[in-house]
């Protein structure tokens, strides 16, 4: 039996704990690898092939790229011809995250798939070359996204990011341990990202007093976050959903669920990603994630427990 060589990457999804939108503007923001992710096995091809079973399947041999795969297609392009490779190959995408829902879903497959790719072909690419590679996919989804979804999906860990610069990694003294409720509901990023920065026209001094303060308010929570400070971070939360909901990006159901999570003892809560659906996370006193998470799931609300630190992409190689 002939074996082949097949190499699998895994890059995980992730949270904002404060600065999503602000961020698109300038402001720092502050980010963190979760423990569901995309996984995506790649081997030499001669063609180009990707098979996923959630967006669908495409063959450069057999005509038209689905919309859905377009993003996909054209971070393996780039990456073939960034590594001045001829050959193609064969990708299949599999992900436990749920899609538009503001947990990264699509910056996990484009990382996992732009490593995967450059593996199989035996090119090791550096963190930076792949947050590159992958920017082209999450343009083409996003429109002009600020890239820190792409960056925690690279590096891991909780990061403190600015548009255009290397993220710095935050190390936490101790694990803290963040809740994720999903209200259910799909949504564009790319639509909440054009009507946040609608604001920036009708307003701009308030808005541009809102971008620095995002940014106060940023370098605040990574201190508290390193010191396991649940109070000030709690505070800082619950600050960020009430301006982001007072701008149009929170919903009915998310405020409901951000509130259920405040009455079941959670010290702060607040919209994560772009809003308008997806999913809320609440920080919980120290040693209660568990607790809470029983309470809310009486409520008729589902929350999974995120312990930080997590690991960013990974890529290893197999014999099947
Ligand atoms: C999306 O996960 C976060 C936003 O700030 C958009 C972005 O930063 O690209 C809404």
């Amino acid at each position: 039996m002939k074996l082949s060589l097949k190499f699998f990457a895994k890059a995980p999804g992730k949270i904002i704990i404060t600065g999503e939108h602000f961020v698109v503007h300038g402001s720092l923001a502050v980010a963190a690898a979760i423990d569901k992710g995309a996984l995506v096995e790649a081997e030499a091809f001669e063609d180009i092939e990707i098979v996923s079973k959630a967006l669908g399947s495409f063959s450069s041999k057999k005509g038209e790229v689905p919309l859905s795969l377009k993003p996909t297609l054209e971070a393996i392009r780039a990456t073939l011809e960034f590594i001045g490779e001829k050959k193609g190959v064969k990708v299949i995408i599999d992900s436990d995250l749920p899609v538009s829902s503001g947990l990264g879903s699509s910056s996990a497959v484009a990382v996992a798939t732009v490593t995967a790719t450059s593996s199989a072909l035996n090119h090791e690419l550096s963190p930076e070359e792949i947050v590159n590679l992958a920017m082209i996919s999450e343009r083409i989804t996003h429109g002009k996204p600020s890239g820190i979804d792409v960056n925690v999906a690279v590096y891991g860990g909780v990061i403190l990011f600015k548009m255009g610069e290397k993220p710095k990694q935050i190390e936490l003294n101790k694990d803290v341990e963040f809740l994720v409720c999903h209200s259910g509901i799909e949504r564009r990023t790319s639509e909440m990202i054009s009507k946040f920065s609608k604001m920036k026209k009708s307003y701009p001094n308030l808005f541009t007093s809102l971008v620095s303060s995002s940014s106060y308010f940023t370098e605040m929570a990574a201190s508290a976050l390193v010191n396991k400070d649940l109070t000030t971070l709690g505070y800082i939360m619950n600050f960020f959903h009430a301006v982001l909901s007072n701008l149009g990006m929170s919903t009915k159901e998310l405020d409901h669920i951000v509130e259920k999570t405040l009455e079941s003892g959670c010290i702060g809560a607040k919209l994560t990603g772009a809003g308008g659906g997806g999913c809320i996370i609440a920080l919980p006193k120290s040693g209660e994630a568990r607790i809470v998470a029983e309470l809310l799931k009486r409520k008729g609300i589902d929350a999974s427990i995120v312990k930080l630190p997590l690991e960013g992409v990974k890529v290893w190689r197999e014999k099947i």
